[in-house]
């Protein structure tokens, strides 16, 4: 006889009953899963999914990149009407007598009697106005015309007449400067004198001009640098040294430099002051980078100054 068939009958039923109770609640249980299971899917399902995260922002363009895109550069150039008639260099000082100081020179009987009591010459200060980097640039363009952008006391250009007088040369230099300095520079230049509050820059220059008995060899043209830049090249005064010393910020000097490139005869030298200096984050330094890799110049420097010869044109 087998096992199960000797065992008592309750024991049997309640196996049974077991079984279905088991089976019963595995039922339910697995009903009970499977809806909690739909609703969570079709809830899931039936919300709106949410947006994917943006993808990261690209990095800012650097200068070298916005210099690839000559279309957005176009807005920032400089596009003054110039002559198609560079004017002999013989002509340049009648001419800037004529135009800005009509006829009569500047020098003439100056300093006038009221300022004579005040005006005198003054210790020259500059910012590496008396650099080597002027002596080789006149030797190596011995230029007719030269045009310093920036002149304050002009420092640098008497330190430049006196370098083309030991070299022989016949030169002329225009000095653009509104001479009116800047925000705060009286704190530091606390002798230099006004009149009713108006500081006697042009003045004090004009003194020193005569006292080195150099009017013969500098003019000032007392502008703005951007006005007087479009006017030079309107007038066609081309120069064959520029120095661009004027304002040290990237916008100040990205339009110093665009508007005096227009007035550079071919072949000529660029050059300025301050390309290490942190002013403005290296402004100059950036405009200059920038303006050299649009038109495809080299840049070198020399002491203090950056230095783009034209007529050393890169070679791709
Ligand atoms: C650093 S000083 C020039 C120093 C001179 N090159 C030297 O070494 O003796 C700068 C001159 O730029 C002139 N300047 C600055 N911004 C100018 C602007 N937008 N227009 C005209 N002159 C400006 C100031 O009046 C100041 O005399």
């Amino acid at each position: 006889m087998r096992e199960d068939q000797q065992r008592p009958v309750h024991l049997y039923n309640h196996q049974r009953n077991k079984f279905f109770i088991t089976t019963k609640l595995f039922t339910h249980t697995t009903v009970y899963v499977i809806i909690v299971l739909l609703s969570y899917t079709l809830g899931y399902l039936s919300h709106s999914s949410p947006p994917p995260p943006p993808p990261p922002l690209p990095p800012p363009p650097s200068v070298f990149q916005l210099a690839s895109l000559p279309t957005q550069l176009d807005n920032f150039r400089v596009a003054a009407h110039c002559s198609n008639s560079p004017l002999s260099p013989y002509l340049v000082f009648p001419t800037i007598l004529q135009r800005v100081f009509q006829g009569s020179s500047p020098y003439t009987d100056f300093p006038p009697p009221h300022l004579r009591y005040i005006l005198k010459p003054k210790r020259i200060r500059g910012w590496g106005s008396n650099g080597d980097v002027f002596e080789h640039l006149i030797k190596r363009v011995k230029p007719k015309l030269i045009v310093e952008v920036g002149t304050f006391l002009g420092a640098s250009a008497l330190h430049m007449v006196n370098v083309t007088r030991k070299l022989g040369l016949q030169t002329q230099i225009l000095c653009l400067d509104d001479f009116r300095g800047w925000p705060g520079f009286r704190d530091r230049f606390k002798d230099i004198n006004d009149i009713n509050g108006d500081v006697l820059l042009l003045q004090q220059f004009m003194q020193n001009v005569v006292y080195f008995n150099a009017t013969g060899s500098i003019l000032p043209v007392p502008f703005s640098t951007r006005s007087g830049l479009e006017k030079l090249c309107e007038w066609g005064i081309m120069a064959d040294l520029l120095e661009i010393d004027a304002g040290h910020d990237f916008i100040s000097a990205w339009g110093d430099i665009n508007g005096a490139y227009r007035i550079l005869k071919p072949g000529g030298v660029i050059f300025g002051h301050d390309y290490f200096t942190a002013a403005d984050n290296h402004g100059v330094r950036r405009a200059v980078n920038l303006f050299a890799q649009i038109n495809h110049l080299n840049i070198r420097t020399d002491g203090q100054h950056w230095v783009i010869d034209t007529a050393l044109v890169r070679k791709f």
